[in-house]
Parts: C-alpha cells; structure tokens; sequence
C-alpha cells in the first residue's frame, strides 16, 4: 500500500469517526426537534418519506391480492368510518381536529389511496409505521377484515360524497349479509 492512500483512508476514517460523534452528539443532546409543532428539515422530511414508501413498497412485493369486491368494500365501510376516518377523512369529510397536530399529517385517503397498490395498504393496515401515528391493525383484525378495509380505501378515490355517506357505520343487523362469511363473527369493537 503506497503511503498516499494509507492517508486517503485514515482521512476517510477519522472523517466517518467524525460524523458518528456529531450524530450522538445530536442525540445525546435532544438536538432533532421533536415538536410536532415543528416541520422536518428538508432532508429529514425527504429521507423520513422515501424510506416510509420504499419499505412499504418492499415489503408489498410479498403479498397477492385477492379480487377487490363491491361486497368487500361494503363490509369495510363501518371499519374504515370506525377506525381510519378520524385521522385520514373520508370524501367531503375532514379528519377530526386532533388528527390536524399530528406530523406526520395523515394524508386524505379519499386522493392519496390512489398511489397505493391494495397490497401496499393491505400491508400498511397489518403493520402499520413506526414513528407516524398510523397504528397496526394485525394485532386485532384478521386478513380477512383487512382486505375488506383495503378494499374500501381502493374504491375512494371514485366515489361521490352521498355514496360514501350510504355506507354504514356501525356493524348492523345486515352484518352477515355479502362479504362471503365477513361480518358473520361478532363485533370487535
Ligand atoms: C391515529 C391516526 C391514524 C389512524 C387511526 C390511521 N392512520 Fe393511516 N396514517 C396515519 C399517518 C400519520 C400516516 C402518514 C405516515 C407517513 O406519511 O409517514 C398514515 C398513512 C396511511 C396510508 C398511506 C397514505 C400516504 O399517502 O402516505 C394509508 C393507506 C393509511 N394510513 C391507511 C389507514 C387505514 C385504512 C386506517 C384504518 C384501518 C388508518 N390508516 C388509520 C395515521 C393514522
């Protein structure tokens, strides 16, 4: 090894040693700003997002969707407006005003569902996302019902504010009806 690049590299690791002290330093010392009151720095904002979407992305490769069906988007309707809708808005709806101070923001499903595959957000919903707010429904929802709620954010995007305003609420009477056996089981929530 020739004496130049002997330096090249004590330079390359005394600058790495560096970087890593810098980096503890910042954690040591509570440097990141935590408040939500707070935006990200750029780079923050921008490496927090891709790699959100390039491990959702990753992770969705594994998973086959079933056919989407109307009767699967019905038996998600009263879940999504149980569970998601507070933070994530429905069409012609907000989020409910606490979900306003979140950062990240929850995004509205009603345009965002639109750059996800169903196997992006049925994997999202299973697993949710660390360090976001957006919780994990696998811990206690079956697949079944997941696909169900994957399939009712799937069909957002197309519908109109008095369709989404039809779709039941509650886990009704009708809960056995369509869906295959969905709904059949008794309530969850
Ligand atoms: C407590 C609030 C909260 C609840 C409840 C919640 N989410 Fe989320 N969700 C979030 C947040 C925050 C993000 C944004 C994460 C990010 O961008 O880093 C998110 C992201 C998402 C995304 C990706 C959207 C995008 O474009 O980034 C989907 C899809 C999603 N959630 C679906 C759901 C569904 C379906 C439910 C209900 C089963 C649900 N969420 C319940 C907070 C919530």
């Amino acid at each position: 090894m020739t004496s130049t690049v002997k330096h090249v590299l004590i330079g390359a690791v005394g600058a790495l040693l560096l970087l890593l002290l810098v980096g503890l330093a910042v954690i040591l010392s509570g440097g990141y700003d935590v408040a939500a009151t707070e935006r990200h720095t750029s780079l923050g904002a921008w490496a927090l997002d891709t790699n959100f979407r390039n491990s959702i992305q990753g992770h969705a490769e594994d998973v086959t969707a079933p056919e989407l069906t109307p009767a699967m988007v019905s038996a998600g309707a009263p879940e999504y407006k149980a569970m998601c809708a507070h933070c994530h808005g429905g069409v012609g709806e907000s989020r409910a005003e606490w979900a306003e101070g979140m950062r990240p923001k929850p995004p509205a499903l009603a345009a965002a569902a639109r750059e996800w595959s169903a196997a992006e957000i049925f994997w999202l919903v299973k697993h949710g996302a660390k360090m976001t707010g957006m919780p994990a429904f696998g811990p206690t929802h079956e697949d079944r019902k997941i696909w169900h709620i994957a399939a009712f954010v799937k069909a957002m995007p197309e519908m109109t504010r008095d369709q989404y305003a039809g779709y039941r609420a509650e886990h009704g009477e009708d809960a056995h009806s369509h869906a295959g056996d969905g709904g059949a089981s008794a309530p969850e929530h």
